[in-house]
């Protein structure tokens, strides 16, 4: 009976193809979040999507790693199969021809998905298409920010850390001063495949600027934003001098109130975000410039920061 029914599907197809019909896969696409937090209750949809023109679907497939771990075959009963996911489950309700959703992730689970369509007799024309999830276990507590000095006089270095504890995958750090962000630690080299939680650090060093600096005309611009590149594959605990290479530095002209905060954020993708006290840095005394007015209120000082970095003054001098 069966049989018959498949025999008479076929027919039909062929009949159909003769007439001219198109029943190829078009427009496969995959849409899987880049990144989702580990644990209970949390999940992630993983979708696919497709144009099957005139064809009907055969079967959609799902995999980690290339492993299997759910397939849809319409023509089925029931429709639906699910393989072990060792660290997740699938859950069936809200799982079909279009999407999956996995629940109670492990980071073990990170790694690239793959989408598989096939279209149904005759051509069961087929595509693949794949996307990397990162299941993230997030610090346990805010970033910790240390400071040389809460205070400083003009032509002062101020020396900041700025610690996170270990997580999956690295953090990265982005030191925020005042409102702006001025400088940025990246963990590379993370291996996807080695499911390790690691810490992060950065190092700033702010060099205080006096104020006849407003002079030169430099401004903070974005483009000045500096990064130093943390290879957590190999560990910073092991090559302790590699740190020293790793300070980022930054020059400022403070603003006319004296006074900047500066704090340092923990970031995951865009799963997680995390920002540490802010500290408040106040100048020692009174600057003795202020009696001849260039200092507050100099022409150029417009705004409450004017951040000087070291790529703005490379990229200027540069181009004299
Ligand atoms: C689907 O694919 C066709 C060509 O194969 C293209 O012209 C069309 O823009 C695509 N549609 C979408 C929604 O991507
Ligand atoms: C920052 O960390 C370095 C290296 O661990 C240490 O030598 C230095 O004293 C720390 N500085 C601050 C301000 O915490
Ligand atoms: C860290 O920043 C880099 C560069 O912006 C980015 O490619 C990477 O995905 C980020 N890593 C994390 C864990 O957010």
């Amino acid at each position: 009976m069966i049989k018959m029914k498949r025999i008479c599907h076929l027919i039909f197809r062929l009949l159909f193809l003769l007439d001219g019909g198109v029943w190829s896969l078009r427009n496969l696409s995959i849409s899987v979040p880049r990144a989702v937090l580990s644990g209970e209750g949390q999940s992630a949809v993983l979708r696919c999507s497709y144009d099957l023109e005139d064809a009907a679907l055969y079967s959609i497939r799902w995999y980690r790693a290339e492993t299997e771990f759910y397939r849809y075959v319409p023509r089925e009963m029931p429709p639906t199969m699910v393989f072990p996911l060792p660290g997740a489950s699938v859950d069936l309700t809200q799982s079909d021809y279009q999407q999956v959703r996995i629940v109670n992730l492990n980071r073990r689970l990170s790694g690239d998905y793959q989408c598989e369509v096939s279209a149904d007799a005759p051509l069961f024309h087929t595509d693949i298409r794949s996307a990397p999830l990162t299941v993230v276990d997030p610090p346990f507590r805010a970033p910790h920010l240390s400071l040389s000095r809460d205070s400083y006089a003009r032509g002062d270095i101020l020396r900041a850390n700025c610690s996170v504890d270990e997580a999956y995958p690295a953090p990265n750090i982005t030191w925020i001063l005042d409102d702006h962000k001025i400088a940025e630690t990246v963990s590379w080299r993370t291996s996807d495949l080695d499911f390790k939680e690691r810490g992060a650090f950065s190092r700033l060093e702010i060099t205080i600027l006096e104020a006849e600096h407003y002079k030169m005309g430099l401004t903070y611009t974005s483009a000045s934003l500096s990064r130093a590149y943390q290879d957590n594959y190999y560990g910073y605990e092991k090559q302790p001098e590699k740190e020293d290479k790793e300070v980022l530095r930054y020059t400022l002209v403070p603003p006319p109130t004296g006074q900047f905060s500066l704090s340092c954020v923990a970031t995951i993708y865009d799963i997680y975000a995390r920002k540490s006290e802010p500290i408040p840095i106040r100048e020692d005394a009174p600057h003795p410039a202020s009696v001849t007015g260039e200092d507050s209120s100099g022409p150029l000082v417009s705004h409450s920061a004017v951040l000087v970095s070291l790529c703005a003054c490379a990229v200027l001098l540069h181009t004299l």
